[in-house]
């Protein structure tokens, strides 16, 4: 048997390839140095199966794919059986394993394909596991029915239940952290205790939901942000997908995810293969460096975007569905007064679409609503300097429009009405024969005419009780779930549009931050982390999604002074000095706001166009404070150490005040750095901190051990400090 070590980015994965298993991981994470797969075979035994085995050919060492058949009495990775009932138990015996380097654009991966034959049940199962140059582990499986494909006596098909590759966790990490929330308050942190059992986080509305579990991440009771050894899984899928966390009571610790498949959904005919999204696994001595991992990964991608982050103006709570040209021409003039470089008409210049009961589908700019077409409005918005950009939501349908006239075989359904109504809408099946080809022609048609620059791709509601009312003649089978099918088609329709439109930009929008995955990620610009802007709720919702992706990813956008969806009353500043991290954007009335709060907004605009190099390439990071988490200090270091900003933000009233001086978290200890206020001053802060009218230079190991003495913070109010090394 052959043990491999790999090693990339500070990271360690030790495997061995058995001859009758998949591959056994004895070690991921730290990097180990220079040490040979050879000299670390003999030097620990593996995970162990569950039970002891009386069969002394057989180790009880746990691969990748735990299979009952090994010994292992727990929940195992993979789940099919065919129609009559038989290979309910794969027992893939002859192994092949092949190591291999691949050049991607951040370096070379270490791959290792691995795959087995169960000639009984006449299946192959594979998996693929890439250690990226990012440090991220990425994982799949595969399974084949093995029937020859000629076999005139069909037989019994090979029904998918799942597939969940595993690995193994230290024995130290008895603390789980997740994510949760809801509509208007997305990826809330969750701490559960790692107790013996099954932390389970599924999924069932066809998309990660707006309670996704971002990561799924284990370590040792009280783990931080900078210390703390944490692993954690995330799976790369934007339908229904299960996370979980396994304390079975033999032994070893595991982590997992996959696609959750619905009943049947999956079925492979003779010489058919169905392949898991792939299953992300990170890794960071405290939450900071695991984000990081997936930040870096994100940053490779070929299509992530490289041109600073235009700040954009959507209209969606400017004006929402009371479109009027005179109106939004007159706060596209506001928006370029105060540096607005992207214009973004959302919901309601379609079809029928005056409030969200009806014209979902009609693709067709409304005559009732834009007499002239959207090019008065768009000729307006260039002639500013600004480019446009338009919103859709391709997914949806309200059965009040043309086209759920036209076509309400195109609507997914159970055969027996589906699911209630969400927001007076349903889905689209998209591999209904036409209904792909019908939003490519009509999305297609609008982004050339109009020369768009951008989409905001929404998608309201979850796909519950979805399934085919037609069958695709390729695809999908009348009367089948549907989930698996649709996301599929949905990356066939983004992927299409980037590629006839290639520098065409897409948000990933879902009712705010309901689908936001590593899967998506490959084929979109940006996500709408949600739909409250309220800036005390956006300090949580923004430090949630940036577990997952780089600031540049996150649409962050400043508010009118009364939150929408809240109601809080909320300084310019703070709103503004919350959503300057992000992809910035304003969605607020500024033809309503008084010259003084246009001039303000434009020099925080001005000093985000100033700071986004910095912001969008730099490495983020949180202190761990224990101030009931009222007080919050993040910044972003250059990837150099060179440069920095921190925001200083209090959520509420602390306990003690003044406080003990905090840290600045990530810079480099061996160097020197000038700390100064970037923004703002308002009048009530006071300047007790005596280096705050000057600035102050200091060494780098006295800033991130004993910090700052902080300036008096009120509740809901922030600075922001520049942080400069001078050596
Ligand atoms: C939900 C989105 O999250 C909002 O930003 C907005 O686009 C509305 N849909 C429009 O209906």
């Amino acid at each position: 048997m052959m043990t491999l070590h790999l090693r990339r980015a500070d990271t360690s994965v030790v495997l061995d390839l058995p001859d009758d298993r998949f591959p056994v991981v004895r070690h991921w994470g730290p990097d180990l140095g220079d040490v040979s797969g050879e000299d670390l075979a003999d030097a620990t035994p593996a995970q162990a199966t569950s039970l002891g085995t009386n069969t002394a050919w057989i180790t009880n060492d746990l691969p990748i794919l735990p299979l009952a058949h090994l010994g292992w009495s727990a929940r195992p990775a993979v789940a099919l059986s065919r129609t009559d009932g038989t290979a309910f138990s794969p027992h893939p015996t002859a192994f092949s394993h092949e190591e291999s380097s691949e050049d991607t654009p951040a370096g070379t991966a270490h791959v290792v394909r691995s795959a087995g034959t169960d000639p009984v049940h006449r299946l192959s199962l594979g998996t693929e596991l890439r250690l990226e140059p990012c440090g991220l582990v990425r994982l799949r499986a595969w399974v084949r029915d093995d029937r020859p494909e000629s076999d005139g006596e069909r037989g019994a098909d090979l029904v998918v239940g799942e597939l969940t590759p595993v690995l193994p966790l230290p024995d130290s990490a008895d603390e789980l952290l997740d994510t949760t929330g809801h509509h208007v308050q997305e990826r809330r942190l969750v701490r559960t205790p790692f107790t013996p059992g099954t932390r389970l986080r599924e999924s069932w509305e066809g998309r990660p939901g707006h309670d996704a579990v971002t990561w799924l991440a284990a370590g040792p009771t009280g783990f931080g942000w900078r210390s703390g050894r944490v692993h954690g899984v995330h799976v790369a899928w934007s339908g229904n997908v299960r996370h979980l966390a396994m304390n079975p009571a033999s032994g070893r610790k595991l982590l997992g995810a996959g696609e959750l498949l619905l009943p049947g959904e999956v079925s492979l005919a003779p010489g058919q293969t169905y392949t898991s999204p792939w299953t992300v696994f990170s890794w960071g001595e405290g939450l900071d460096t695991l984000a990081h991992r997936s930040h870096a990964w994100l940053r490779s991608r070929p299509a992530h975007p490289s041109r600073p982050r235009p700040v954009l103006l959507n209209t969606w709570e400017a004006v929402y569905f009371d479109h009027d040209l005179d109106k939004l021409k007159a706060l596209a003039d506001a928006a370029a007064q105060v540096g607005i470089e992207r214009y973004v008409l959302d919901d309601g210049w379609f079809g029928s679409r005056r409030d969200d009961t009806s014209g979902l589908g009609d693709w067709q700019v409304s005559p009732e609503a834009w007499p002239d077409g959207l090019e008065p409005l768009v000729e307006h918005v260039h002639s500013l300097g600004m480019e446009f950009g338009l919103w859709f939501e391709p997914e949806m349908i309200n059965v009040d429009s043309e086209l759920a006239r036209a076509h309400p075989e195109w609507i997914l359904s159970d055969g027996a009405g589906g699911a209630p109504e969400h927001r007076h809408q349903r889905v689209l099946d998209l591999t209904a024969p036409g209904a792909w080809d019908y939003l490519f022609d009509a999305i297609s048609a609008l982004v050339e005419r109009l020369d768009i620059a951008y989409l905001k791709w929404d998608h309201n509601s979850p796909l519950l009780a979805a399934g085919h009312e037609v069958a695709d003649p390729t695809a999908g089978r009348q009367g089948a779930a549907a989930v698996h099918d649709q996301t599929l088609a949905v990356y066939r329709l983004l992927d299409a549009l980037h590629e006839r439109f290639p520098s065409l930009e897409i948000e990933s929008c879902a009712g705010g931050g309901g689908r936001i995955d590593l899967g998506i990620m490959e084929r979109t610009q940006r996500v709408w982390a949600s739909d409250c802007i309220d800036a005390h709720d956006r300090q949580n919702i923004q430090r949630g999604t940036t577990l997952l992706l780089p600031p540049e990813l996150v649409g962050t956008h400043v508010g009118s002074g009364r939150a929408h969806t809240t109601l809080r009353d909320l300084d310019l500043d703070f709103r503004a000095g919350t959503a300057l991290w992000g992809h910035m954007g304003v969605e607020w009335d500024l033809t309503e706001a008084d010259e003084p709060t246009r001039e303000r907004l434009a020099s925080i605009i001005a000093l985000h166009k100033d700071l986004r190099g910095l912001l969008h390439s730099g490495v983020t990071v949180h202190a761990d404070l224990s101030d009931d988490d009222m007080l919050r200090i993040e910044g972003v270091v250059a990837p150099d150490s060179s440069d920095a900003l921190f925001e200083i933000a209090s959520l509420g009233q602390l306990l003690v005040w003044p406080t003990a001086p905090r840290p600045l978290p990530g810079l480099d200890p061996s160097r020197r750095y000038h700390v100064r206020l970037a923004a703002p001053t308002y009048p009530e802060l006071s300047l007790a901190a005596g280096w705050m009218a000057e600035g102050v230079t200091l060494p780098g190991s006295y800033l991130t051990t004993t910090g700052l003495a902080l300036p008096v913070l009120h509740p809901d109010h922030l600075v922001l400090l520049r942080v400069s090394a001078v050596n």
